[in-house]
């Protein structure tokens, strides 16, 4: 298993599915593993808001055995031009783990270089990854088969659908994503999952109709259109993304069994109606419960003690 977390790219099919099988032994067996990380403290990084990723990280960690301590960028002397390097090297002195949560996921990938210790990617504007093996893992936990399935991503083509693309072409999943004209993922990324997915047996199919996509999908997920840090832009694609709505009309096209998913926040009303996010088909509360559970099995793979075949004491 790498040091980090950073980028979904780096990881293979195996080392997700050990991710997932650990995740579900994990929460089946929450008591065994409420010492693992005793005596070690996880660092949070954050420059952006958050409730799901910094509840659920902090409470994994101190189920776990662990501590942590919370960092709003802009308190720490990065906020006065200290450099993310220096940073890095200060903070591998104190702490066992970073989750950090930025805009710039070079920022992360200089932060992981110049750390000892394990760092692990919160979101960045690029790519959300513990989001997105947490969305496989609940799938596969609701008995869907994801080489068998097909998933349909609606709305912007930002950073959860690329970490989505990149896990879907190593899990074979068939993965299509709808986005306004404009508003495709970045080139690179969907030039990379693209020559992976045939490697693997997956595809991914880029459209801009949001029928099209839900035509027969077995998952429906969808995002905000105006991410952390686009603000500016609001009344701009509001309008593009009009179409894109995931409503009653839309889930009709789906398969009999469809699941809603959403990583949530939910902007009620524009990207998805309450009706459907509410609706039988909605896994979204299982989804975001999920983020406890495989974060968890991410901390025990960077931050637990490997076994010292050869140690003394
Ligand atoms: N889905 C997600 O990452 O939520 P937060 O922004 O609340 O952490
Ligand atoms: N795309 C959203 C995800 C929030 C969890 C954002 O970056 O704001």
């Amino acid at each position: 298993m790498m040091k980090d977390l950073i980028n979904l790219k780096d990881l293979s099919a195996k080392e997700i599915n050990e991710l997932f099988k650990l995740a579900f032994t994990i929460k089946k067996n929450k008591k065994k593993y409420n010492q693992i990380l005793t005596g070690k403290t996880l660092g949070l990084l954050f420059a952006k808001p958050s409730t799901r990723t910094r509840v659920s990280f902090e409470v994994a960690m101190h189920q776990l055995g662990g501590d942590t301590i919370f960092l709003r960028s802009k308190e720490l002397q990065l906020n006065r031009g200290e450099t993310i390097a220096d940073t890095a090297k200060v903070l591998s002195r104190y702490l066992d783990g970073l989750v950090i949560r930025t805009f710039s996921q070079e920022e992360v990938e200089v932060l992981a270089k110049e750390s000892s210790i394990p760092v692990i990617n919160g979101l960045t504007d690029k790519f959300h990854p513990c989001q997105v093996l947490t969305d496989y893992f609940t799938l596969v936990e609701k008995g869907i088969d994801l080489k068998k399935m097909k998933f349909a991503y609606v709305g912007d083509g930002n950073n959860v659908c690329h970490s989505l693309m990149q896990a879907a072409v190593k899990l074979g999943v068939e993965f299509w994503a709808a986005v306004p004209e404009g508003y495709e993922p970045d080139k690179d990324i969907l030039c990379e999952v693209s020559s992976e997915a045939d490697k693997n047996g997956s595809k991914i199919h880029l459209t801009n109709s949001p029928q099209e996509a839900a035509e027969n999908a077995d998952c429906i997920y969808t995002d905000v259109w105006v991410s952390m840090g686009q603000d500016d832009s609001k009344d701009k694609k509001i309008s593009k993304f009009k179409d894109f709505q995931i409503n009653n009309a839309l889930v009709k096209l789906a398969k009999k069994n469809y699941v809603i998913m959403h990583c949530l926040p939910a902007h009620r009303e524009e990207e998805i109606t309450s009706e459907v996010l509410d609706s039988k088909n909605s896994i979204v509360w299982d989804q975001a419960e999920n983020r406890l559970h495989l974060q968890k099995a991410i901390l025990v793979t960077l931050m637990g003690d490997k076994l010292e075949l050869n140690g003394s004491d």
